[in-house]
């Protein structure tokens, strides 16, 4: 098989499971798929939604079912709304009317929403079901399709349900992008950009290089490489620190990955999850939690403005400025209490050095004085 293949091979155990990185490797999923699974399954049922079926779907179980799987296809509706236990009580009771056994296959065929609902439905029918990663957002390849965590949204908060599941395999075809919209292939390249901070110089010029030719005529290969990069980052994250363990805090701890994250997720709690994608809030968490770091006297001057840089490459964020910074102070509250008293700051001792600091440890006016900087900024 051509392209690029990453292998996650857990620290803790033997198991592993392969990403495979490739223009065009979806018009022969289901080739891969029994290379993946090692034996042909005999059911497959294929989880996405309209969006992404009428464009791909057709083109996918046509190339299942060339490999004499029984296939059926179970559509959620498009939207983070959807991401609850309505829909993930649909998507088992798909799976119980079409009989699935534990040697069958769930395929993901979507963004993180997809991914995240149908593997959360793998984890928990019948104890646990294998399921294949066929993630189609930037976001979604970089980050949510790689390191095993699944789950739904409650009324009390995102992600609140879900389970650590590992995919059997994950395929990235790069060229389904082409149909993304503008906005969504922004708020996948924070996520890139947030990669790059945390994993050091190398990323991070790859992805601002990327970001600063990408409007010229950049070719698909880059794109392959750079995705291929950044999942090999997030692999070498996950595969020591899979549960993202509560009393690890170090550089490397799956923790880190929360980098632009306290911000972000205050930023979309007040604006209702309605006005940023979460990536777009991301790049703004990243900028917030790059000027705390200056001034902790963490980060230089220089590599903040380098990170002011590549967010902006990233694309247009929405505008933010009418949003108070007490109610941004109000969310940190909610935040603060889902996770259990103990709200973390990421914050960057340099490009590719996450430190991760206690809120209390920070001098309230350093929070303030950024967050009241990128609101208005
Ligand atoms: P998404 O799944 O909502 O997809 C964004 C939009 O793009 C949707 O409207 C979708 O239908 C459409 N779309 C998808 N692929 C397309 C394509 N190729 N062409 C055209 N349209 C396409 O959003 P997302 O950003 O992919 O994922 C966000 C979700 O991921 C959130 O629920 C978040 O909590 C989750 N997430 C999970 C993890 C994890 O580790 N499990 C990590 C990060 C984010
Ligand atoms: N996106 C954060 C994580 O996978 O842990």
């Amino acid at each position: 098989m051509k392209g690029i293949e990453i292998t996650v091979k857990h620290r803790s155990e033997g198991s592993s499971y392969k990403i495979d990185i490739r223009d065009s490797l979806l018009e022969t999923v289901g080739a891969w798929a029994l290379e993946r699974i090692g034996v042909r399954p005999k059911k497959v049922v294929v989880i996405s939604n309209p969006t992404v079926f009428s464009l791909y779907g057709e083109s996918v179980v046509s190339s299942l079912k060339s490999v004499k799987s029984e296939v059926s296809v179970w559509l959620m509706k498009d939207g983070e709304r959807y991401k609850d236990l309505s829909s993930l009580d649909a998507a088992l009771q798909h799976l119980s009317e079409n009989r699935l056994s534990r040697d069958d296959i769930i395929v993901a065929l979507g963004g993180g929403v997809v991914g995240d609902l149908a593997g959360f439905a793998a984890a928990i029918y019948l104890r646990g079901m294998r399921f294949l990663q066929v993630p189609t957002t930037l976001l979604a390849m970089i980050d949510s399709s790689v390191g095993g965590k699944t789950g739904i949204n409650t009324a009390f908060g995102k992600n609140l349900i879900g389970a650590f599941h590992r995919p059997a395999g994950v395929l990235i075809d790069p060229h389904v992008l082409r149909t993304l919209p503008r906005r969504e292939l922004t708020a996948g390249f924070c996520e890139a950009v947030k990669h790059g901070a945390l994993s050091g110089f190398s990323l991070f010029n790859t992805t601002a290089e990327y970001l600063a030719r990408k409007n010229a005529s950049e070719g698909q290969e880059s794109l392959e490489k750079l995705i291929a990069g950044q999942v090999a980052f997030k692999a070498s994250i996950v595969r020591q620190d899979e549960t993202e363990t509560t009393t690890r805090n170090d550089a490397r701890s799956r923790k880190i990955l929360n980098f632009g994250h306290t911000f972000g997720h205050a930023l979309e709690k007040v604006t209702n999850y309605r006005r940023l994608r979460h990536g777009e809030a991301v790049g703004y968490g990243i900028l917030v939690a790059g000027e705390i770091s200056k001034n902790l006297d963490l980060l230089s001057t220089n590599q903040l403005n380098l990170l002011y840089d590549v967010v902006h490459r990233a694309g247009t964020l929405p505008r933010i400025s009418d949003i108070e910074a007490a109610a941004i102070f109000e969310a940190f509250k909610f935040d603060k209490k889902i996770s259990g008293g103990n709200l973390n700051w990421i914050l960057l001792n340099g490009i590719g050095n996450p430190v991760v600091v206690p809120e209390n440890d920070i001098p309230r006016s350093a929070i303030k004085r950024a967050v009241e900087k990128i609101l208005i900024s």
